[in-house]
């Protein structure tokens, strides 16, 4: 099993991470998110549980994992879309999530990707991120 094999697994039942969390509580509009490198979607799932519509974006293809952990109703308004960051197609949206995926983006496409996480943002503006780190 490969490293990100294994990661998708170990966080197939993770909770959504603290900033999304905090986001809720605080924001009481819905609307369009982005989940950027959205792995096995804790995010997205706690998004749409919060009756955001999530377009969930990965190279690996999570669909299904995500799918798992929805209901009907809840299924409509989730959009899975297999693509890399290097090329990646963005739509309007009002929320941008990447979480622990942003630096994952190849050295030489990074300033284009971002230019397209910022172009993307309309009404509300957010972006909810977390990088990395060293302790
Ligand atoms: C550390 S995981 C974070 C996943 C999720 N955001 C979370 O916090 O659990 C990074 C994710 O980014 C995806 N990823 C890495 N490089 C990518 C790239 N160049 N294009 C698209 N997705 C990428 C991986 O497949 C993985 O799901």
């Amino acid at each position: 099993m490969g490293d990100i094999d294994q990661f998708l697994k170990n966080t197939q039942n993770a909770l959504p991470h603290d900033n999304i969390k905090q986001f809720i509580e605080i924001e009481r509009k819905t609307g369009n998110a982005i989940d950027l490198g959205c792995g096995s979607g804790r995010d997205t799932v706690f998004l749409i549980k919060n009756n955001w519509n999530v377009l969930a974006i990965d190279r690996e293809d999570t669909r299904e994992m995500i799918e798992k952990k929805l209901n009907k109703l809840e299924i409509e308004r989730f959009r899975f879309s297999c693509q890399n960051f290097e090329n990646v197609e963005l739509e309007e949206n009002d929320l941008v999530v990447s979480n622990y995926s942003i630096p994952f983006c190849s050295k030489n496409y990074f300033y284009e990707f971002w230019n397209k996480i910022v172009e993307s943002i309309s009404s509300n503006r957010i972006l909810c991120r977390k990088l990395f780190w060293i302790k």
